[in-house]
């Protein structure tokens, strides 16, 4: 219905401008100058003793989930596996009563996920759910849950849910490093305030979305096109290819960028657009010499990059900027303009945005 699109032409667009409110709610008496524990009901206990993290989850969620490992292993320091539901339980996985077992959904009843959770905690795992619906099945099973405040999402593709579930990941991390000792009070407070500065962040980027609109010049016409990133800008780069599958019908893969020259270099031909995602300044370098690889075989490439990377310019035909932030939380910004970039390139395609053929909004079949 027109009046609940709030103006907006779609849910997807709609959603994907809530999401500083979304964020904003979601870390609000939760991260202040620290982590407030006594907000998620998990054991502490439990966050001291675990001796690995397993974080099940499928589709958008499974991509948080693959931040989640880069966040959760770089600032507390404990080994995270990330399975997707269908496969963790087809192949009796190794967790138990020292396992904190994560599972990430949206809605809280997708089928795989649920059954992953029933396995775990039949192994003795404890499990932390990060959902976004209030006595969801996932929330009522789970041992501990941190839900996601991203209000209800209509749009297939999902965008609030996903950028509020980094959010949570990030609590999470902070919340082990905490517990853990792995990181200083210092540290953890200058990560708080950075989440806190995030929602602004968001709307600076939103204020890109003409330019964003530009660039679909570039890529509405092909059915394939790469995106490429190192460390956890692969995963962003993961989520920016699965926006622009679900809903532009292009056909679209991510690559980490190290791994293009191992077989996927072949497929690069005379202007095919590639998303290169730039925003982990420790590999910049790497990054910029795989853009340079593609580059040479005729590639456009459309970059995402922090602000204030002047050297970029130089390797890309267009470059979209997110403001500064701490390492691990680059995906939070990094993934908005590659949101606005499959919306509109699904607009002027003439899908159907809000609801992309063959999919679901919540899969409650196993
Ligand atoms: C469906 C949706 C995806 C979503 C996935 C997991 O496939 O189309 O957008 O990421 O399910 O859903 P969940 O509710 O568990 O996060």
């Amino acid at each position: 219905v027109a009046a609940e699109k709030n103006g907006y032409d779609h849910f997807m667009l709609k959603e994907i401008y809530e999401q500083p409110k979304a964020i904003r709610d979601t870390i609000a008496g939760r991260i202040n100058g620290g982590v407030n524990l006594d907000k998620v009901l998990i054991d502490r206990q439990l966050l001291v003793d675990a001796r690995n993290v397993t974080i099940v989850a499928c589709g958008t969620a499974y991509h948080a989930g693959l931040v989640g490992k880069y966040i959760i292993e770089s600032v507390a320091r404990i080994p995270v596996e990330v399975d997707i539901a269908s496969e963790f339980r087809y192949r009796n996985p190794l967790v138990d009563e020292k396992t904190l077992m994560v599972v990430v959904s949206q809605s809280g009843e997708t089928a795989d996920t649920l059954a992953a959770l029933r396995e775990a905690r039949s192994k003795g795992a404890k499990v932390f759910a990060i959902t976004n619906v209030l006595g969801s099945s996932i929330a009522r099973e789970a041992d501990s849950v941190l839900y996601t405040l991203a209000g209800p999402e209509i749009a297939v593709a999902s965008t609030k849910a996903y950028t509020t579930q980094l959010a949570a990941m990030n609590f999470l991390a902070l919340a082990l490093a905490e517990a853990r000792g792995t990181l200083g009070q210092t540290e953890i407070q200058t990560i708080a305030e950075a989440m806190q500065a995030l929602p602004a962040q968001i709307e600076e980027i939103l204020k890109q979305a003409d330019k964003v609109k530009e660039v679909t010049e570039a890529i509405k016409e092909w059915e394939n096109l790469f995106y490429i990133g190192r460390s956890v800008d692969y995963a962003v780069a993961m989520e920016g290819s699965l926006k622009l599958k679900e809903i532009s019908y292009i056909h679209a893969e991510a690559y980490a960028a190290g791994e293009l020259k191992h077989g996927t270099l072949a497929l690069i031909t005379e202007g095919i657009p590639v998303i290169a995602l730039a925003t982990q300044e420790q590999v910049l370098d790497k990054t910029i010499s795989n853009i340079q690889e593609v580059r040479a075989r005729g590639a456009h490439i459309i970059a995402v990059a922090q602000e204030g990377n002047k050297e970029i310019a130089n390797y890309a035909d267009v470059v979209l900027t997110v403001p500064r932030t701490h390492p691990v939380l680059t995906p939070l910004l990094a993934v908005v303009p590659l949101q606005l970039l499959a919306y509109y390139t699904a607009v002027v395609r003439g899908c159907d945005v809000d609801k992309p053929r063959n999919l679901a909004k919540s899969v409650t079949v196993e």
